[in-house]
C-alpha cells in the first residue's frame, strides 16, 4: 500500500494573520494540496488561535467533505478543543501536548503520564466517529500506553531526527532513526497504525519514508516554506516523488 502524505496547512494561516486580512487563504491552500495529489489535509487549531482558526477549521472540514479527502485535526487534550472536533466531526483528531510558549509542538504527547486524563477524552472522540492519533515519542511506555487507548493511530514525532541532521550530528539522527523504526514495529505489533510527523523535508524524509510500517507522513512546514520558491502544487508532487521512491527502494 503506498504512503500517505498528509499536508499542513497551518503556515498559509500564519502568513495570512501577519497581515490580519484573508489572503493567502489556509481552505484555498488545502484545495491546491488536493489537486497536487495530498492524501489528506492537516490542521492544527492551537488554543491560542496563531494560525488556524475556527472558521478555517469548518471550511475545511466542509472541502474535506466535498472531495473526499480526510480531515487531521490536530488539537491539544483540552476540554475546549474536544468540543469543537465534536461539533465539527473531522475524519481523524490527532492529540498534541501544547505549550503557549512555543513555536511548535515540542516533543511528544506524554499518554503515560495523563492516561487516566486522557483515556475518556480519546473515548469520547472516537465514540463521536474521529480516529484519534496520538502524537508521541517512540518510546515503548508511550506506545503502550497509548496501545491501551481508545486510539487507532500514533503518530511518531520526527522533530529530533530531524534537528539532529540540521546540526550535522548524523550519528544522533541515525540512533533517533533507529528508534523510530523500532517505534513502528512495536506500535504495528500492538495493533496500531503508525504515521510518522515534524520537521522532514526534501532532504531528510527518504529513510522515513522507507520505514515499512509507516503508512503516513505529515508535513507542512517545510513545503509551505518551499512553495514560496516553486509553487505548493510542485512542492507536494517532489515531496511525494522522493517518498514513492524511498518507499519503492525499500
Ligand atoms: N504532525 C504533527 C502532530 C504536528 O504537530 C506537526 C506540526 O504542527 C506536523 C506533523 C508538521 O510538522 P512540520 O510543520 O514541521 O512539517
Amino acid at each position: 500500500m503506498s504512503l500517505r502524505l498528509g499536508v499542513n496547512i497551518d503556515h498559509v494561516a500564519t502568513l495570512r494573520n501577519a497581515r490580519g486580512g484573508s489572503h493567502p487563504d489556509p481552505v484555498a491552500a488545502a484545495h491546491v494540496a488536493i489537486e497536487a495529489g495530498a492524501d489528506g489535509i492537516t490542521a492544527h487549531l492551537r488554543e491560542d488561535r496563531r494560525h488556524i482558526r475556527d472558521d478555517d477549521m469548518e471550511r475545511l472540514q466542509a472541502l474535506c467533505l466535498e472531495t473526499g479527502i480526510p480531515l487531521n485535526f490536530e488539537m491539544a487534550a483540552t476540554d475546549e478543543m474536544v468540543g469543537i472536533a465534536t461539533r465539527i466531526r473531522p475524519h481523524a483528531v490527532c492529540l498534541v501536548p501544547e505549550k503557549r510558549e512555543e513555536r511548535t509542538t515540542e516533543g511528544g504527547l506524554d499518554v503515560a503520564g495523563q492516561h487516566n486524563r486522557l483515556v475518556p477524552m480519546i473515548q469520547r472522540l472516537a465514540d463521536n466517529g474521529a480516529r484519534v492519533s496520538l502524537f508521541i515519542e517512540a518510546t515503548r511506555r508511550q506506545i503502550d500506553a497509548a496501545a491501551s487507548t481508545a486510539a487507532e493511530v500514533v503518530e511518531f514525532h520526527t522533530g529530533a531526527y530531524a534537528h539532529a541532521l540540521d546540526d550535522g550530528d548524523q550519528a544522533l539522527a541515525d540512533r533517533i532513526l533507529e528508534q523510530l523504526v523500532e517505534g513502528g514495529k512495536l506500535a504495528s505489533a500492538a495493533g496500531l497504525e503508525v504515521h510518522y510527523g515534524h520537521g522532514l523535508t526534501f532532504d531528510n524524509v527518504a529513510p522515513v519514508a522507507a520505514i515499512p510500517e509507516a503508512m503516513e507522513l505529515n508535513i507542512g512546514h517545510f513545503i509551505i516554506g518551499e512553495a514560496v520558491f516553486m509553487g505548493l502544487a510542485p512542492a507536494i508532487a517532489k515531496m511525494r516523488d522522493i517518498m514513492d521512491a524511498a518507499r519503492a527502494d525499500a
